[in-house]
């Protein structure tokens, strides 16, 4: 035997599920699904069949024609879950598993009514990656297993299921219930399963796209999204034809823990993104660009992850050089960076962290995920982008997308794919060091512009007590606005409020801006931080927000106490995942 990848039980030896058809009723009541999965093999098969599952209530497992099978349940492993082992009789083609999820599901957020926008109706959504999918269904949850997918939600009949799939309509249910249809042609890894249940309504965006969203939020996140059909537009000029049909986008309930998720056909995206102003979109030319970078070709394990988000955000900056100029994607590398850094030091006791390629054995992905993947992997490819020059570097780009497409990958595989079309390249840029070594290499590129320099100029001049001109001040744009908060020094309480009323950051929509300049604030040690700090902590769940304002409080003896009191109250708004990383926080 052996084992495919470090977080799950799937085993080479045995047979591969290459298609699932759940049927699953949605009971908020009792917070369960209910159902069944058909999982049905690559060819006829016998012997035993190890799949994920956690926390499932297994009922039976069986021939499609209802023959019992045997099976057994091992002892729960805390990172794992637990394995279920069914013993196939010869010719063996399907096997139909009857069960239900528990309340806990990790992949599963129900949310009551007074957590949703419209506040009537009860909501849930489903968070797959990384390695949630067997809370869901019982299925070998590997990346390295590619899948199709059909599913059948039974749901209240006023409300309407989403899935990252093609919708097949809607079916009669039972009293005051409907079920709506789902096939998801193309095999995907387990992690890009997704589906949501709620008060949803769409507006078209273009001919094959649109955004989903609770009735009250759905035009304004149309006018914030109203770029998507040109942003499709141009990845597919630098990347190739988009090969999944629609791309929809479903904006989430504010507990969201993530700013998107690139579920095939339908990302998901935090309402956070509706800033009113366009500027956070570059999380949707992300998560667009992950129809190329992840979900075409994808990481085989989590230790490649790197191929996923370095990738992805390598082809956001492009998308985003294409839209607005070099200058502005150089700015959000330029904010990208500061981030790394922050990792970076986050990590400074577990280097290990912050290789590209990780050891993941052991390891509780949720607890690794960082940003490192993502801005470190940019750099590196940025930096192979640099020695091949970028006609020649885009040639390579196209020709990984095609000879990788639909298929699982290892770093290996990229870097052997690297030689033979750009031979030397990966000496030359010291891919060993990139990929193996800890931090950052010594010649890792410098995001660098003129705006950048001015903008880093104006922070040490605001840290000196000199603000720029209010002429200066109101033509800054959101991202010019984040470069600048983030290079700013500790300020005076007197300097930090006379920013405020400049540049009216507290009173800003964004979240992206208002929790930089919390931090700004709580730095400061002003006391309108702590009231700010609060007001954002219950306005979202998005992981990327919490986490450095519930570092920033819980660092100072000051405003520790508070950290723990905001966290009591809004503890039960956020997902499990982004609980246990706060708690993380406050020890
Ligand atoms: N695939 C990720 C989100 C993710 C990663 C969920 C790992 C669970 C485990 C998604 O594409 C992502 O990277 N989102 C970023 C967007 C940003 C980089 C523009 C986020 O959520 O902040
Ligand atoms: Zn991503």
């Amino acid at each position: 035997m052996a084992r495919l990848d470090p977080h799950s039980y799937a085993d080479s030896e045995q047979p591969v599920a290459e298609r699932i058809d759940l049927a699953l009723r949605v009971d908020f009541a009792q917070r369960v699904l209910a159902g069944s999965a058909l999982l049905t093999l690559r060819e006829a098969s016998a012997g035993p069949l190890d799949l994920d599952t956690r926390d499932l209530r297994i009922g039976a497992v069986e021939t499609p024609e209802g023959k019992p099978l045997r099976y057994e349940l091992a002892p729960p492993e805390r990172i794992l879950g637990t394995r279920l082992r069914v013993h196939l009789p010869p010719g063996t083609r399907a096997l139909r598993i009857r069960y239900s999820t528990s309340p806990e599901a990790s992949a599963l957020q129900w949310l009551a009514p007074s957590q949703t926008a419209g506040g009537r109706h009860p909501y849930l959504y489903s968070q797959c990656q990384p390695i949630h999918a067997r809370s869901l269904a019982p299925l070998q949850d590997t990346a390295r297993i590619r899948i199709r997918a059909g599913a059948r939600f039974t749901v209240p009949e006023h409300l309407r299921a989403l899935m990252a799939a093609a919708p097949l309509g809607r079916e009669a249910g039972g009293e005051g219930e409907v079920v709506d249809l789902f096939e998801m042609p193309q095999p995907v890894p387990p992690y890009l399963l997704a589906f949501a249940v709620g008060d949803l309504s769409p507006r078209q965006l273009s001919t094959r796209s649109a955004v989903w969203a609770e009735r009250s939020v759905v035009d304004a996140a149309a006018w914030e999204l109203d770029g998507v059909e040109t942003m499709l537009q141009v990845a597919e000029v630098l990347f190739g034809p988009y090969e999944w049909e629609r791309y929809d986008v479903l904006v989430m309930p504010p507990s969201f823990p993530f700013g998107g998720m690139e579920n095939p056909r339908l990302t998901f995206a935090t309402p956070s993104l509706l800033a009113g102003d366009r500027s956070l979109v570059n999380v949707i030319a992300h998560e667009l660009a992950h129809a190329w970078t992840g979900n075409l070709v994808s990481n085989a394990t989590l230790e490649h992850f790197w191929l996923n988000e370095g990738f992805t955000v390598y082809a956001e900056r492009r998308i985003l050089e294409a839209l607005e100029g070099a200058e502005a994607a150089e700015l959000h590398a330029a904010v990208g960076l500061h981030e790394l850094e922050v990792s970076l030091r986050r990590f400074a006791k577990r280097p290990e962290l912050t290789r590209l390629r990780t050891d993941m054995q052991g390891v509780d992905p949720d607890e690794a995920y960082s940003t490192v993947p993502y801005e470190k992997g940019y750099l590196f490819l940025r930096r192979l982008e640099e020695l091949a020059g970028r006609d020649r570097w885009d040639l390579f780009l196209r020709a990984y997308l095609d000879r990788f497409r639909f298929q699982s990958i290892t770093t290996d595989d990229f870097l052997r794919f690297l030689d033979q079309r750009l031979p030397g390249m990966s000496s030359k840029a010291g891919a060993d060091r990139w990929i193996d070594g800890p931090g950052l290499p010594p010649d890792a590129p410098q995001p660098r512009s003129r705006r950048l320099d001015e903008l880093r100029e104006m922070a040490r001049r605001a840290g000196e007590g000199v603000l720029p001109d209010e002429n200066a001040a109101v033509r800054l744009q959101p991202t010019e606005l984040l470069v600048f908060l983030q290079s700013v020094p500790e300020l005076s309480a007197d300097v930090c409020g006379q920013l405020d009323a400049l540049l009216g950051l507290s009173r800003r929509r964004s979240l992206e801006l208002r929790h930089a300049f919390v931090l700004v604030q709580l730095r400061a040690g002003v006391e309108a931080g702590r009231e700010a700090a609060r007001w954002l902590l219950r306005e979202t769940g998005r992981m990327k927000y919490l986490r450095p304002v519930y570092t920033e409080l819980a660092r100072r003896p000051q405003t520790r106490a508070l950290a723990r009191e905001i966290y009591e109250e809004t503890r039960a708004t956020y997902h499990p995942i982004a609980r246990t990383v706060v708690e993380s926080i406050l020890g």
